[in-house]
């Protein structure tokens, strides 16, 4: 079974293609076409010209598929419907609409989420047969990206409850607008992590809800970060190791947050698995504090390159949802649902 995924939730323009068989799949395309540099001097994305450069960006990547896969042999194609940016989401819609019905195929709706869980199964690399891993549950499972932060207790794949989420700002958003204040450009995670690793003192920083349930809150600790950007500013000029030390700062503080709250359910539910996916994720220190402190846990992160958005994620949890479900939709059917 050949399965295209098609992400365009926010500013990555994504194709992925994988193929299941007894038990197994394997990657045949990942094909991502990022918007980064266009969305980097406006400091975020801009919905509108995310979805013009979906636009120009799907067919170019289907070319590249096209070269050496025969797109016939596709069974479904697999979208992420949301949450996203309305804009980017509409574009993503016509463009998989009209595959559909140029090849005659139904679309699994896939949710955006989804596609960050299931990422942490993906181990091997392009072109190599892996089996689907088996998760003991119950497990933990911790999204938490530019859009999103939010814990889950899944008792199966299928079966699962919203501990809590972000009442304000997600944990990349914060690290997005903060870095954004330090004039790192866009995203803020990748760069804030570089300059972390070179920092040598840290500012005490507030953690905002830290001992108020499973909720989590990121819009405050953003604002104290700023009155201490600009507190700094005031008397001296900023310079690359203050940037380093507040960079590292930040970092902390955001990943101290997460951990404690992932610390104390995984104390409370005593589950053996935890989860922890979203772009957010990819950062390596942020690794190595959940690591560290949670240990005796089976802890599932996902690979670098599919921590962050992208066309096979979507393909392998559409891959999920049809086994599970067998919801499948014909082209003129499917709706974007923005939050
Ligand atoms: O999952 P994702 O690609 O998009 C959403 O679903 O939102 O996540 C993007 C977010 C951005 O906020 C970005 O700054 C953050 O993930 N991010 C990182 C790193 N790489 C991406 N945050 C910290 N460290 C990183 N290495
Ligand atoms: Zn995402």
């Amino acid at each position: 079974m050949y399965i295209l995924g098609i992400e365009t939730t926010c500013d990555e323009s994504g194709l992925g293609l994988i193929e299941i068989k007894e038990g197994k799949f394997r990657i045949l395309k990942n094909e991502v076409s990022s918007q980064v540099k266009i969305h980097n001097r406006y400091g975020g994305v801009v919905p509108i010209l995310a979805a013009r450069e979906h636009e120009k960006n799907l067919p170019l990547l289907l070319k590249r598929i096209k070269e050496d896969f025969d797109l016939k042999k596709i069974d479904y194609l697999a979208f992420s419907v949301g949450p996203g940016l309305l804009p980017a989401l509409v574009a993503g819609k016509k463009f998989t609409q009209n595959l559909a019905k140029e090849l005659k195929k139904e679309i699994i709706p896939v949710n955006h989420l989804a596609a960050h869980w299931y990422s942490v199964l993906i181990t091997k690399n392009k072109n190599d047969w892996q089996k689907i891993q088996t998760i003991e549950f119950p497990a933990l499972v911790l999204i938490v990206s530019g859009g999103h932060t939010t814990l889950y207790l899944f008792r199966s794949w299928s079966e699962k409850r919203k501990l809590g989420e972000t009442l304000d700002d997600a944990a990349g958003e914060c690290l997005d607008k903060c870095a954004r204040a330090l004039d790192l450009g866009y995203p803020g995670g990748p760069e804030i992590e570089k300059k972390a690793m070179k920092a040598k003192n840290f500012f005490s920083l507030p953690k905002p809800l830290l001992h108020k349930g499973y909720q989590f809150s990121f819009a405050g600790l953003k604002t104290a970060f700023i009155d201490l950007l600009l507190e700094i500013k005031k008397f001296h000029q900023l310079d690359n190791q203050t940037v380093n030390d507040l960079s590292a700062s930040l970092q902390k503080t955001v990943f101290e947050i997460l951990i404690y709250k992932l610390k104390k359910a995984s104390e409370n539910l005593k589950t053996p698995t935890i989860i922890v996916s979203g772009g957010v994720s990819a950062n390596k220190i942020f690794k190595k504090m959940v690591q560290k402190v949670i240990p005796q846990r089976r802890i599932f992160f996902p690979h670098r390159k599919f921590a962050t958005d992208n066309g096979v994620n979507i393909a392998l949890a559409g891959y999920f949802l049809f086994k599970e479900s067998k919801l499948v939709l014909k082209a003129n059917d499917v709706e974007v649902f923005p939050r």
